[in-house]
């Protein structure tokens, strides 16, 4: 996964310099803190400002981005891998003209594939050229394919709340990125706050422990 990752960084590097679609994944320690709902709702915002956005539904095989945005799509990435389908026949329209690459549910997870089988998709992800953003959105942990994600983005963005768990959570992940040489920084997400100041407190405090212990 992460020599197909190298792949997809130069892709993201050559569409940074050429103008095409920034790649930007969104990513957690811990699960259910908000990466699904987030990505929606940055989609939509960007589409509202005149971008063309795509979402990668990254949590193959227990993707739920499909559910929020109110579809139930017949065909998902596995088609692309498994089906020979191109992935504009897999691509589903949303809100505001959002589309959604939709992960599957209840299927086995990318982890399982080929090499042979990721290197065809990630072929047919480069072919795609008319996207301003496309938003991956992964599923939680520290795993082969969420580093693999994280890797191929221009922008990484890491999703916490003020639980302590949650922050020890993306600390791990941070941890490992860093371990693995992937990225050397990333956004952080405070997510449901009371307030900024709670979010500012617990950024802080997230911050001063990267720095510190990470560099
Ligand atoms: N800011 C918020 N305020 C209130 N509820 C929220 C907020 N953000 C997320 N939630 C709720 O938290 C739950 C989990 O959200 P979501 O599915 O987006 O998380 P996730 O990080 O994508 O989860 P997973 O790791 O399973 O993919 C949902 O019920 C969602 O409605
Ligand atoms: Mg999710």
């Amino acid at each position: 996964m992460l020599d197909q990752a190298q792949r997809l960084r130069q892709l993201a590097a050559s569409n940074e310099n050429s103008g095409k679609a920034r790649i930007i994944t969104v990513t957690s320690g811990k699960g259910g803190v908000g990466k699904s709902n987030f990505v929606v709702n940055l989609a939509i915002t960007l589409q509202m400002l005149g971008k063309k956005v795509l979402i990668f539904d990254a949590d193959v095989g227990m993707g739920n981005d499909d559910v929020l945005m109110g579809f139930l799509p017949r065909f998902n990435i596995f088609d692309v891998i498994f089906n020979n389908k191109e992935i504009e026949d897999v691509v589903i329209t949303g809100p505001y003209g959002v589309k959604l690459l939709p992960g599957g549910t209840g299927i086995s997870k990318i982890d399982e594939l080929t090499d042979e089988q990721r290197e065809g998709f990630i072929r047919k992800l480069e072919k795609l050229s008319e996207f301003d953003y496309i938003l991956m959105d992964t599923g939680a942990g520290i795993n082969r394919s969420v580093l693999g994600f994280a890797a191929c983005c221009e922008e990484l963005i890491i999703l916490t709340t003020p639980e302590p768990t949650s922050l020890t959570d993306a600390y791990s992940l941070l941890k490992a990125i860093n371990h693995f040489k992937i990225k050397a920084s990333a956004k952080v997400v405070v997510n449901r706050i009371m307030d900024e100041k709670e979010a500012l407190l617990t950024y802080n405090r997230f911050n001063s422990a990267v720095s510190n212990f990470l560099r």
